[in-house]
Protein backbone atom coordinates (compact mmCIF):
# COMPACT_ATOMS: atom_id res chain seq x y z
CA UNK A 1 0.00 0.00 0.00
CA UNK A 2 0.81 3.82 -0.43
CA UNK A 3 0.05 6.57 1.27
CA UNK A 4 2.01 9.40 -1.06
CA UNK A 5 0.27 10.84 -4.10
CA UNK A 6 1.45 12.43 -6.98
CA UNK A 7 -0.50 15.45 -7.84
CA UNK A 8 0.19 18.25 -9.85
CA UNK A 9 -0.69 21.29 -8.31
CA UNK A 10 -0.59 24.56 -10.38
CA UNK A 11 2.19 22.95 -13.00
CA UNK A 12 4.02 22.17 -9.40
CA UNK A 13 4.52 17.79 -8.92
CA UNK A 14 3.37 17.73 -5.44
CA UNK A 15 4.14 14.46 -3.17
CA UNK A 16 0.94 14.34 -0.92
CA UNK A 17 1.48 12.22 2.15
CA UNK A 18 -2.45 10.90 2.86
CA UNK A 19 -3.84 10.40 6.41
CA UNK A 20 -7.12 10.61 5.85
CA UNK A 21 -9.94 10.74 3.24
CA UNK A 22 -9.78 14.74 2.77
CA UNK A 23 -11.55 16.40 -0.30
CA UNK A 24 -9.53 18.67 -2.90
CA UNK A 25 -10.53 22.04 -1.26
CA UNK A 26 -10.04 20.80 2.18
CA UNK A 27 -6.72 19.60 0.86
CA UNK A 28 -6.29 23.41 -1.06
CA UNK A 29 -6.81 25.28 2.31
CA UNK A 30 -4.74 24.05 4.82
CA UNK A 31 -2.42 23.87 2.23
CA UNK A 32 -2.59 27.83 1.43
CA UNK A 33 -4.26 27.91 -1.49
CA UNK A 34 -7.01 29.89 -0.11
CA UNK A 35 -8.11 31.71 -3.32
CA UNK A 36 -10.82 28.55 -3.45
CA UNK A 37 -13.34 29.22 -1.78
CA UNK A 38 -15.92 27.17 0.49
CA UNK A 39 -19.75 28.15 0.20
CA UNK A 40 -21.93 25.23 0.75
CA UNK A 41 -19.77 22.32 0.61
CA UNK A 42 -22.45 20.72 -1.62
CA UNK A 43 -21.84 21.44 -5.01
CA UNK A 44 -24.08 23.96 -5.36
CA UNK A 45 -22.62 27.40 -5.46
CA UNK A 46 -19.62 26.78 -7.29
CA UNK A 47 -17.44 28.98 -5.40
CA UNK A 48 -14.98 26.49 -4.85
CA UNK A 49 -14.57 25.89 -8.86
CA UNK A 50 -10.87 24.55 -10.05
CA UNK A 51 -9.81 23.47 -12.98
CA UNK A 52 -8.93 19.41 -13.23
CA UNK A 53 -7.22 17.43 -16.14
CA UNK A 54 -7.32 13.84 -16.31
CA UNK A 55 -4.53 12.95 -18.61
CA UNK A 56 -1.70 15.28 -19.14
CA UNK A 57 -1.50 16.40 -22.88
CA UNK A 58 -4.28 14.29 -24.12
CA UNK A 59 -7.75 15.88 -22.20
CA UNK A 60 -8.90 19.28 -22.05
CA UNK A 61 -9.37 21.00 -18.38
CA UNK A 62 -12.99 20.32 -16.97
CA UNK A 63 -14.35 23.15 -14.05
CA UNK A 64 -15.19 20.84 -10.88
CA UNK A 65 -16.59 21.36 -7.56
CA UNK A 66 -13.29 21.10 -5.42
CA UNK A 67 -15.82 20.47 -1.93
CA UNK A 68 -17.18 17.32 -3.55
CA UNK A 69 -14.37 15.97 -4.88
CA UNK A 70 -12.23 13.53 -3.14
CA UNK A 71 -8.41 14.26 -3.23
CA UNK A 72 -7.57 10.40 -3.17
CA UNK A 73 -9.17 9.82 -7.08
CA UNK A 74 -7.07 12.85 -8.30
CA UNK A 75 -3.20 10.65 -8.30
CA UNK A 76 -1.57 11.55 -11.72
CA UNK A 77 -3.74 14.24 -12.35
CA UNK A 78 -3.52 17.77 -13.46
CA UNK A 79 -5.07 21.09 -11.40
CA UNK A 80 -5.37 23.95 -11.69
CA UNK A 81 -6.56 26.55 -8.96
CA UNK A 82 -7.17 30.55 -9.79
CA UNK A 83 -4.02 31.27 -7.76
CA UNK A 84 -1.87 28.94 -10.56
CA UNK A 85 -4.39 30.56 -13.83
CA UNK A 86 -1.86 33.28 -13.67
CA UNK A 87 1.35 32.42 -12.11
CA UNK A 88 4.15 33.72 -14.21
CA UNK A 89 1.48 35.34 -16.75
CA UNK A 90 -0.55 38.37 -16.77
CA UNK A 91 -4.24 38.03 -15.85
CA UNK A 92 -6.24 35.39 -17.94
CA UNK A 93 -8.66 37.26 -20.00
CA UNK A 94 -11.20 36.18 -17.96
CA UNK A 95 -10.20 38.11 -14.54
CA UNK A 96 -8.99 41.44 -16.25
CA UNK A 97 -12.92 41.30 -18.33
CA UNK A 98 -14.58 40.91 -14.93
CA UNK A 99 -12.61 43.71 -13.76
CA UNK A 100 -13.68 46.18 -16.73
CA UNK A 101 -16.96 45.01 -16.82
CA UNK A 102 -17.18 45.24 -12.32
CA UNK A 103 -18.50 41.91 -12.42
CA UNK A 104 -17.31 41.67 -8.67
CA UNK A 105 -17.95 42.27 -5.66
CA UNK A 106 -18.03 40.28 -2.91
CA UNK A 107 -14.77 38.74 -4.02
CA UNK A 108 -15.94 35.56 -2.07
CA UNK A 109 -17.88 33.94 -5.17
CA UNK A 110 -15.50 35.70 -7.91
CA UNK A 111 -12.75 32.93 -8.21
CA UNK A 112 -15.74 29.80 -8.82
CA UNK A 113 -16.63 32.33 -11.59
CA UNK A 114 -13.11 33.07 -13.12
CA UNK A 115 -12.83 29.43 -12.74
CA UNK A 116 -15.57 28.28 -14.91
CA UNK A 117 -15.48 30.81 -17.31
CA UNK A 118 -11.97 30.16 -17.88
CA UNK A 119 -12.41 26.49 -18.11
CA UNK A 120 -15.27 27.25 -20.61
CA UNK A 121 -12.56 29.56 -22.82
CA UNK A 122 -9.89 27.68 -22.94
CA UNK A 123 -12.21 24.40 -24.47
CA UNK A 124 -14.12 26.94 -26.61
CA UNK A 125 -12.37 27.88 -30.43
CA UNK A 126 -13.22 31.41 -30.65
CA UNK A 127 -12.43 32.05 -34.92
CA UNK A 128 -12.97 35.71 -35.53
CA UNK A 129 -14.67 34.94 -38.98
CA UNK A 130 -17.33 32.81 -37.06
CA UNK A 131 -17.65 34.79 -34.08
CA UNK A 132 -18.52 37.58 -36.12
CA UNK A 133 -21.38 35.76 -37.56
CA UNK A 134 -22.11 33.59 -34.59
CA UNK A 135 -25.68 35.19 -33.01
CA UNK A 136 -24.79 37.31 -29.75
CA UNK A 137 -28.06 35.71 -28.11
CA UNK A 138 -26.23 32.16 -28.82
CA UNK A 139 -23.10 33.36 -27.94
CA UNK A 140 -24.59 34.53 -24.35
CA UNK A 141 -26.36 31.36 -23.82
CA UNK A 142 -23.30 29.54 -23.71
CA UNK A 143 -21.89 32.02 -21.33
CA UNK A 144 -24.79 31.61 -19.03
CA UNK A 145 -24.53 28.38 -19.18
CA UNK A 146 -20.58 27.85 -18.39
CA UNK A 147 -21.85 29.84 -14.76
CA UNK A 148 -24.70 28.11 -14.23
CA UNK A 149 -23.00 26.25 -11.68
CA UNK A 150 -22.36 29.54 -9.71
CA UNK A 151 -24.46 31.62 -7.19
CA UNK A 152 -23.60 35.51 -7.16
CA UNK A 153 -26.13 37.18 -4.62
CA UNK A 154 -25.07 40.61 -4.72
CA UNK A 155 -23.43 42.20 -7.84
CA UNK A 156 -26.02 40.39 -10.68
CA UNK A 157 -25.69 37.91 -13.41
CA UNK A 158 -25.12 40.74 -16.08
CA UNK A 159 -21.55 41.77 -15.88
CA UNK A 160 -20.73 38.62 -15.27
CA UNK A 161 -22.15 37.48 -18.51
CA UNK A 162 -20.61 40.67 -20.69
CA UNK A 163 -17.41 40.04 -18.81
CA UNK A 164 -17.35 36.51 -19.91
CA UNK A 165 -18.93 37.14 -24.08
CA UNK A 166 -16.17 40.09 -23.69
CA UNK A 167 -13.30 37.75 -22.98
CA UNK A 168 -14.31 35.37 -25.96
CA UNK A 169 -14.18 37.93 -28.13
CA UNK A 170 -10.81 38.81 -26.84
CA UNK A 171 -9.72 35.60 -27.83
CA UNK A 172 -10.85 35.39 -31.09
CA UNK A 173 -9.31 38.52 -31.59
CA UNK A 174 -6.19 37.35 -30.47
CA UNK A 175 -5.86 34.24 -32.20
CA UNK A 176 -2.84 32.29 -31.96
CA UNK A 177 -1.73 34.81 -29.78
CA UNK A 178 -4.06 33.40 -26.75
CA UNK A 179 -2.24 31.95 -24.69
CA UNK A 180 -3.77 28.71 -23.64
CA UNK A 181 -3.60 27.22 -20.44
CA UNK A 182 -3.11 23.90 -22.06
CA UNK A 183 0.38 25.45 -22.77
CA UNK A 184 1.11 24.92 -18.95
CA UNK A 185 3.91 22.07 -19.11
CA UNK A 186 3.73 19.33 -16.72
CA UNK A 187 5.55 16.20 -16.44
CA UNK A 188 4.21 14.35 -13.50
CA UNK A 189 6.15 10.77 -13.55
CA UNK A 190 5.23 7.90 -15.35
CA UNK A 191 5.68 5.77 -11.89
CA UNK A 192 2.28 7.30 -11.29
CA UNK A 193 0.92 4.66 -13.75
CA UNK A 194 1.79 2.24 -11.75
CA UNK A 195 1.16 3.51 -8.40
CA UNK A 196 -2.54 4.46 -9.69
CA UNK A 197 -3.12 0.18 -9.09
CA UNK A 198 -2.05 0.33 -5.72
CA UNK A 199 -4.31 1.09 -2.61
CA UNK A 200 -4.09 3.93 -0.66
CA UNK A 201 -4.03 3.15 3.45
CA UNK A 202 -4.30 5.78 5.91
CA UNK A 203 -0.85 5.63 7.09
CA UNK A 204 2.20 4.01 6.22
CA UNK A 205 2.60 0.42 6.91
CA UNK A 206 -0.88 0.44 7.92
CA UNK A 207 -3.16 -2.89 8.30
CA UNK A 208 -6.26 -1.28 8.26
CA UNK A 209 -8.53 -1.41 5.59
CA UNK A 210 -7.34 1.21 2.36
CA UNK A 211 -8.67 4.35 2.82
CA UNK A 212 -9.23 4.36 -1.39
CA UNK A 213 -8.43 1.63 -3.95
CA UNK A 214 -8.47 3.19 -7.87
CA UNK A 215 -8.87 -0.34 -10.03
CA UNK A 216 -8.03 -0.27 -13.72
CA UNK A 217 -10.11 -2.66 -14.95
CA UNK A 218 -13.42 -4.89 -14.26
CA UNK A 219 -11.23 -7.61 -13.09
CA UNK A 220 -9.27 -5.75 -10.23
CA UNK A 221 -12.60 -4.05 -9.35
CA UNK A 222 -14.26 -7.23 -8.80
CA UNK A 223 -10.95 -8.56 -6.88
CA UNK A 224 -10.82 -5.34 -4.28
CA UNK A 225 -15.11 -5.73 -3.64
CA UNK A 226 -14.07 -9.16 -2.59
CA UNK A 227 -10.82 -8.69 -0.59
CA UNK A 228 -12.84 -5.21 1.24
CA UNK A 229 -16.82 -6.04 0.85
CA UNK A 230 -17.45 -3.14 3.60
CA UNK A 231 -15.92 -0.65 0.94
CA UNK A 232 -18.05 1.78 -0.81
CA UNK A 233 -17.93 2.70 -4.66
CA UNK A 234 -17.52 5.96 -5.70
CA UNK A 235 -17.69 7.32 -9.09
CA UNK A 236 -17.92 11.11 -9.47
CA UNK A 237 -18.75 11.52 -5.64
CA UNK A 238 -22.19 14.09 -6.72
CA UNK A 239 -24.21 11.87 -4.08
CA UNK A 240 -21.63 10.13 -2.13
CA UNK A 241 -19.44 12.95 -0.55
CA UNK A 242 -21.87 14.73 1.06
CA UNK A 243 -22.75 12.04 2.87
CA UNK A 244 -19.30 13.63 4.50
CA UNK A 245 -19.81 17.44 4.17
CA UNK A 246 -22.89 17.69 4.84
CA UNK A 247 -23.87 14.75 7.64
CA UNK A 248 -19.42 14.04 9.14
CA UNK A 249 -19.81 10.47 7.34
CA UNK A 250 -15.96 9.81 7.46
CA UNK A 251 -15.88 7.52 4.21
CA UNK A 252 -13.35 5.32 4.93
CA UNK A 253 -13.07 2.53 2.81
CA UNK A 254 -13.70 3.61 -0.85
CA UNK A 255 -13.22 1.60 -4.18
CA UNK A 256 -13.23 4.18 -6.98
CA UNK A 257 -14.92 3.23 -10.27
CA UNK A 258 -13.54 6.32 -12.55
CA UNK A 259 -10.38 4.09 -14.01
CA UNK A 260 -11.87 0.83 -14.73
CA UNK A 261 -11.61 1.11 -18.11
CA UNK A 262 -14.88 -0.61 -19.74
CA UNK A 263 -16.93 1.33 -17.15
CA UNK A 264 -15.66 4.67 -18.59
CA UNK A 265 -16.51 3.83 -22.53
CA UNK A 266 -19.65 4.62 -24.27
CA UNK A 267 -19.95 2.38 -27.58
CA UNK A 268 -22.85 1.50 -30.31
CA UNK A 269 -23.35 -1.53 -31.72
CA UNK A 270 -25.88 -2.68 -34.43
CA UNK A 271 -28.62 -3.62 -31.55
CA UNK A 272 -27.88 -0.87 -28.65
CA UNK A 273 -26.19 1.98 -27.01
CA UNK A 274 -24.00 1.11 -23.85
CA UNK A 275 -23.34 3.86 -21.82
CA UNK A 276 -20.49 2.80 -19.27
CA UNK A 277 -21.95 3.41 -15.26
CA UNK A 278 -18.55 6.02 -14.57
CA UNK A 279 -18.89 7.56 -18.14
CA UNK A 280 -19.25 11.19 -17.17
CA UNK A 281 -22.82 13.15 -17.91
CA UNK A 282 -20.43 15.59 -20.49
CA UNK A 283 -18.72 12.26 -21.92
CA UNK A 284 -22.13 10.70 -22.45
CA UNK A 285 -23.89 14.37 -23.95
CA UNK A 286 -20.81 14.41 -26.28
CA UNK A 287 -20.81 10.76 -27.17
CA UNK A 288 -24.93 10.49 -28.02
CA UNK A 289 -25.06 13.82 -29.88
CA UNK A 290 -25.85 12.08 -33.22
CA UNK A 291 -27.33 8.72 -32.09
CA UNK A 292 -30.06 10.59 -29.41
CA UNK A 293 -29.45 14.52 -29.45
CA UNK A 294 -32.66 15.49 -27.02
CA UNK A 295 -30.41 13.77 -24.32
CA UNK A 296 -28.38 16.51 -24.58
CA UNK A 297 -30.52 19.06 -24.37
CA UNK A 298 -32.32 17.80 -21.46
CA UNK A 299 -28.89 17.33 -19.85
CA UNK A 300 -28.42 21.09 -19.74
CA UNK A 301 -31.09 20.74 -16.95
CA UNK A 302 -29.03 18.47 -14.96
CA UNK A 303 -26.88 19.92 -11.94
CA UNK A 304 -24.29 22.23 -13.60
CA UNK A 305 -21.29 21.96 -15.55
CA UNK A 306 -19.40 21.27 -12.79
CA UNK A 307 -21.68 18.28 -11.71
CA UNK A 308 -21.83 17.18 -15.52
CA UNK A 309 -18.35 17.06 -15.60
CA UNK A 310 -18.07 14.41 -12.46
CA UNK A 311 -21.47 12.70 -12.21
CA UNK A 312 -22.44 9.55 -13.52
CA UNK A 313 -25.17 7.17 -14.52
CA UNK A 314 -23.79 4.35 -12.27
CA UNK A 315 -24.35 6.56 -9.49
CA UNK A 316 -27.68 8.01 -10.45
CA UNK A 317 -29.40 4.45 -10.36
CA UNK A 318 -27.79 3.51 -7.56
CA UNK A 319 -28.84 6.53 -5.16
CA UNK A 320 -31.97 5.20 -6.31
CA UNK A 321 -33.54 9.10 -5.79
CA UNK A 322 -37.47 9.46 -6.00
CA UNK A 323 -35.70 12.48 -7.74
CA UNK A 324 -33.31 11.60 -9.67
CA UNK A 325 -33.84 12.80 -13.34
CA UNK A 326 -32.75 9.78 -15.18
CA UNK A 327 -34.33 6.94 -14.00
CA UNK A 328 -37.73 7.93 -15.45
CA UNK A 329 -35.95 8.91 -18.59
CA UNK A 330 -34.54 5.49 -18.69
CA UNK A 331 -37.48 3.92 -18.23
CA UNK A 332 -39.43 5.13 -20.95
CA UNK A 333 -36.76 4.52 -23.24
CA UNK A 334 -36.52 0.78 -22.38
CA UNK A 335 -33.14 0.73 -21.09
CA UNK A 336 -31.65 -1.97 -18.98
CA UNK A 337 -28.97 -2.02 -15.88
CA UNK A 338 -26.38 -4.45 -17.18
CA UNK A 339 -25.20 -5.41 -13.31
CA UNK A 340 -22.03 -7.38 -12.72
CA UNK A 341 -21.12 -9.24 -9.59
CA UNK A 342 -17.67 -9.71 -8.05
CA UNK A 343 -17.39 -13.09 -9.38
CA UNK A 344 -17.44 -11.81 -12.96
CA UNK A 345 -21.36 -13.18 -13.77
CA UNK A 346 -23.43 -10.43 -15.47
CA UNK A 347 -27.55 -9.99 -15.60
CA UNK A 348 -29.83 -7.65 -17.33
CA UNK A 349 -32.18 -5.64 -15.64
CA UNK A 350 -34.99 -3.66 -16.57
CA UNK A 351 -34.55 0.12 -15.36
CA UNK A 352 -38.25 -0.10 -14.81
CA UNK A 353 -37.73 -2.97 -12.22
CA UNK A 354 -34.37 -2.14 -10.86
CA UNK A 355 -36.17 0.03 -7.67
CA UNK A 356 -37.58 -1.36 -4.67
CA UNK A 357 -38.80 1.07 -2.69
CA UNK A 358 -37.38 4.39 -1.18
CA UNK A 359 -33.72 4.63 -2.19
CA UNK A 360 -33.49 1.01 -2.57
CA UNK A 361 -32.90 -1.24 -5.43
CA UNK A 362 -32.72 -4.65 -6.68
CA UNK A 363 -28.71 -5.03 -6.74
CA UNK A 364 -27.23 -7.38 -4.18
CA UNK A 365 -24.36 -6.61 -1.93
CA UNK A 366 -21.81 -8.32 -4.09
CA UNK A 367 -23.34 -6.35 -7.11
CA UNK A 368 -22.72 -3.56 -9.42
CA UNK A 369 -23.88 -1.49 -12.12
CA UNK A 370 -20.88 -2.41 -15.31
CA UNK A 371 -23.55 0.02 -17.88
CA UNK A 372 -26.54 1.07 -18.97
CA UNK A 373 -27.95 -0.72 -22.37
CA UNK A 374 -30.67 0.86 -24.72
CA UNK A 375 -32.10 -1.22 -27.76
CA UNK A 376 -31.41 1.47 -31.24
CA UNK A 377 -34.86 0.62 -32.05
CA UNK A 378 -36.15 3.00 -28.99
CA UNK A 379 -34.63 5.66 -30.79
CA UNK A 380 -37.04 5.96 -33.49
CA UNK A 381 -40.42 6.56 -31.41
CA UNK A 382 -41.40 9.79 -30.12
CA UNK A 383 -40.30 11.18 -26.61
CA UNK A 384 -40.08 14.00 -24.81
CA UNK A 385 -38.64 14.82 -20.96
CA UNK A 386 -39.83 17.20 -19.09
CA UNK A 387 -37.75 18.94 -15.93
CA UNK A 388 -39.82 21.11 -13.38
CA UNK A 389 -37.75 22.58 -10.59
CA UNK A 390 -37.73 25.87 -8.85
CA UNK A 391 -34.48 27.16 -10.43
CA UNK A 392 -33.85 26.59 -14.08
CA UNK A 393 -30.27 25.19 -13.95
CA UNK A 394 -28.10 23.82 -11.14
CA UNK A 395 -31.26 21.93 -9.54
CA UNK A 396 -32.79 19.17 -8.55
CA UNK A 397 -36.45 17.98 -9.63
CA UNK A 398 -39.58 18.56 -7.97
CA UNK A 399 -40.89 16.54 -10.79
CA UNK A 400 -39.45 14.66 -13.74
CA UNK A 401 -42.03 13.07 -16.71
CA UNK A 402 -40.65 11.19 -19.36
CA UNK A 403 -42.86 9.90 -22.25
CA UNK A 404 -42.49 7.96 -24.92
CA UNK A 405 -45.03 7.06 -27.76
CA UNK A 406 -45.51 4.74 -30.81
CA UNK A 407 -48.29 6.88 -32.97
CA UNK A 408 -47.34 4.65 -36.37
CA UNK A 409 -50.97 5.89 -38.06
CA UNK A 410 -53.73 7.92 -36.05
CA UNK A 411 -53.91 5.78 -33.07
CA UNK A 412 -50.82 5.22 -29.98
CA UNK A 413 -50.12 1.38 -30.53
CA UNK A 414 -47.03 1.89 -27.42
CA UNK A 415 -47.25 4.62 -24.29
CA UNK A 416 -44.92 4.76 -21.87
CA UNK A 417 -45.21 7.35 -19.16
CA UNK A 418 -42.83 7.81 -16.11
CA UNK A 419 -42.59 10.22 -13.51
CA UNK A 420 -39.77 10.91 -10.39
CA UNK A 421 -40.90 13.02 -7.71
CA UNK A 422 -44.67 11.86 -7.27
CA UNK A 423 -43.55 8.39 -5.19
CA UNK A 424 -40.78 7.08 -2.99
CA UNK A 425 -39.07 5.97 -6.25
CA UNK A 426 -39.29 6.42 -9.83
CA UNK A 427 -42.47 4.77 -11.50
CA UNK A 428 -44.26 3.84 -14.70
CA UNK A 429 -47.37 5.15 -14.54
CA UNK A 430 -48.85 1.42 -16.56
CA UNK A 431 -52.58 2.91 -16.38
CA UNK A 432 -52.12 5.32 -17.99
CA UNK A 433 -49.58 3.80 -20.36
CA UNK A 434 -52.62 1.29 -21.10
CA UNK A 435 -55.20 3.63 -20.90
CA UNK A 436 -53.47 5.59 -24.43
CA UNK A 437 -53.35 2.07 -26.26
CA UNK A 438 -55.60 2.27 -29.42
CA UNK A 439 -56.74 5.41 -28.61
CA UNK A 440 -56.54 8.92 -31.13
CA UNK A 441 -54.78 11.38 -29.50
CA UNK A 442 -57.61 14.14 -29.56
CA UNK A 443 -58.43 16.47 -26.99
CA UNK A 444 -61.17 14.20 -25.13
CA UNK A 445 -58.46 11.60 -24.83
CA UNK A 446 -56.10 13.85 -23.49
CA UNK A 447 -58.26 15.29 -20.96
CA UNK A 448 -59.17 11.51 -19.77
CA UNK A 449 -55.67 10.72 -19.84
CA UNK A 450 -55.04 13.38 -17.46
CA UNK A 451 -57.91 12.57 -15.27
CA UNK A 452 -56.66 9.32 -14.45
CA UNK A 453 -53.74 10.36 -14.00
CA UNK A 454 -54.54 12.31 -11.18
CA UNK A 455 -56.84 9.23 -9.84
CA UNK A 456 -54.00 6.72 -9.79
CA UNK A 457 -51.03 9.15 -8.59
CA UNK A 458 -50.51 10.06 -4.95
CA UNK A 459 -47.53 12.28 -4.90
CA UNK A 460 -46.25 13.91 -1.24
CA UNK A 461 -46.24 17.60 0.24
CA UNK A 462 -42.34 18.36 1.08
CA UNK A 463 -40.68 21.38 0.98
CA UNK A 464 -40.45 21.42 -2.62
CA UNK A 465 -44.14 21.32 -3.56
CA UNK A 466 -47.17 20.23 -2.07
CA UNK A 467 -49.14 17.15 -3.34
CA UNK A 468 -51.82 19.05 -5.37
CA UNK A 469 -48.80 21.24 -7.03
CA UNK A 470 -46.83 17.75 -8.17
CA UNK A 471 -50.18 16.64 -9.43
CA UNK A 472 -50.89 19.47 -11.44
CA UNK A 473 -47.58 19.86 -12.67
CA UNK A 474 -47.35 15.66 -13.82
CA UNK A 475 -50.50 16.41 -15.46
CA UNK A 476 -49.44 19.38 -17.35
CA UNK A 477 -46.69 17.13 -18.51
CA UNK A 478 -48.53 14.60 -19.81
CA UNK A 479 -50.78 17.01 -22.11
CA UNK A 480 -48.39 18.52 -23.62
CA UNK A 481 -46.17 15.28 -24.48
CA UNK A 482 -49.05 14.53 -26.03
CA UNK A 483 -50.11 17.36 -27.66
CA UNK A 484 -46.79 17.66 -29.31
CA UNK A 485 -46.67 14.38 -30.70
CA UNK A 486 -49.97 15.30 -31.83
CA UNK A 487 -48.49 17.84 -34.02
CA UNK A 488 -49.36 21.16 -31.61
CA UNK A 489 -46.53 23.25 -31.28
CA UNK A 490 -46.17 25.16 -28.15
CA UNK A 491 -44.33 27.74 -26.75
CA UNK A 492 -41.27 26.78 -24.86
CA UNK A 493 -41.70 27.54 -21.02
CA UNK A 494 -38.82 27.57 -18.82
CA UNK A 495 -39.92 26.68 -15.20
CA UNK A 496 -37.64 28.06 -12.47
C1 LIG B 1 -25.21 20.39 -6.87
C2 LIG B 1 -25.82 19.10 -7.30
C3 LIG B 1 -26.75 19.10 -8.32
C4 LIG B 1 -27.34 17.89 -8.70
N1 LIG B 1 -28.27 17.92 -9.71
C5 LIG B 1 -28.89 16.78 -10.06
C6 LIG B 1 -29.89 16.80 -11.08
O1 LIG B 1 -30.17 17.83 -11.68
N2 LIG B 1 -30.52 15.63 -11.35
C7 LIG B 1 -30.21 14.46 -10.71
O2 LIG B 1 -30.81 13.43 -11.01
N3 LIG B 1 -29.25 14.41 -9.76
C8 LIG B 1 -28.58 15.54 -9.43
N4 LIG B 1 -27.62 15.50 -8.46
C9 LIG B 1 -27.28 14.23 -7.81
C10 LIG B 1 -26.05 13.51 -8.43
O3 LIG B 1 -25.23 14.40 -9.15
C11 LIG B 1 -26.46 12.40 -9.38
O4 LIG B 1 -27.26 11.46 -8.73
C12 LIG B 1 -25.25 11.69 -10.01
O5 LIG B 1 -25.64 11.03 -11.19
C13 LIG B 1 -24.55 10.71 -9.07
O6 LIG B 1 -23.46 10.15 -9.75
P1 LIG B 1 -22.02 10.06 -9.09
O7 LIG B 1 -21.13 9.44 -10.10
O8 LIG B 1 -21.57 11.37 -8.58
O9 LIG B 1 -22.31 9.06 -7.89
P2 LIG B 1 -21.50 8.85 -6.54
O10 LIG B 1 -21.75 10.00 -5.64
O11 LIG B 1 -20.09 8.52 -6.81
O12 LIG B 1 -22.23 7.56 -5.99
C14 LIG B 1 -23.58 7.61 -5.58
C15 LIG B 1 -23.97 6.25 -4.98
O13 LIG B 1 -23.95 5.28 -6.00
C16 LIG B 1 -23.04 4.23 -5.70
N5 LIG B 1 -22.42 3.88 -6.99
C17 LIG B 1 -21.73 4.70 -7.81
N6 LIG B 1 -21.42 4.06 -8.95
C18 LIG B 1 -21.93 2.81 -8.84
C19 LIG B 1 -21.95 1.67 -9.69
N7 LIG B 1 -21.39 1.67 -10.90
N8 LIG B 1 -22.58 0.54 -9.25
C20 LIG B 1 -23.18 0.51 -8.03
N9 LIG B 1 -23.18 1.55 -7.19
C21 LIG B 1 -22.58 2.70 -7.59
C22 LIG B 1 -22.09 4.80 -4.67
O14 LIG B 1 -21.55 3.80 -3.82
C23 LIG B 1 -23.01 5.75 -3.92
O15 LIG B 1 -23.75 5.06 -2.96
C24 LIG B 1 -26.99 16.69 -8.07
C25 LIG B 1 -26.02 16.69 -7.06
C26 LIG B 1 -25.44 17.87 -6.68
C27 LIG B 1 -24.40 17.85 -5.60
S1 LIG C 1 -18.37 25.17 -1.87
FE1 LIG C 1 -20.25 25.48 -2.91
S2 LIG C 1 -20.01 24.22 -4.67
FE2 LIG C 1 -18.27 23.80 -3.50
S1 LIG D 1 -19.73 38.91 -6.18
FE1 LIG D 1 -19.92 37.39 -4.60
S2 LIG D 1 -22.05 37.15 -4.18
FE2 LIG D 1 -21.87 38.46 -5.87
Amino acid sequence: MVNILKIDINNETMDIVINEQLTLLQYLRQNGLTGTKEGCASGDCGACTVLLRDKMGEADFIAVNSCITPMLQLAGKQVITVEGLTADQPLHAVQHQLIDKHGSQCGFCTPGFVMSLAGWLENRICEQGAMAQAPAISLRAEVVEAISGNLCRCTGYKPIIEAGIAAALEKAEAGSRFQPLLSLKSDIPSQMDAQLSEPVAAGEGSSKAPVMMTPGNLQELDASLMRWPQARLCAGGTDLLLEKTQQGNPLDCLISCLEVKEMNVCSTSEKALLIGAAASYSVIEQYCNSIWPDLGQFLKRFGSPQIRNRATLGGNLATASPVGDMSPLLMVMNASVIVRSVQGVERSIAVSEFFKGYRQTVLNDAEYIRAVSIGRDEFNGFRRFFKNSKRTMDDISTVMGAFYLDVPSSRVREARVAYGGLAAMPVRVKAVEDFLVGKELNQACISRAQALLREVINPLSDVRASADYRSHIAASMLSRALREQSGEILPLVTVG
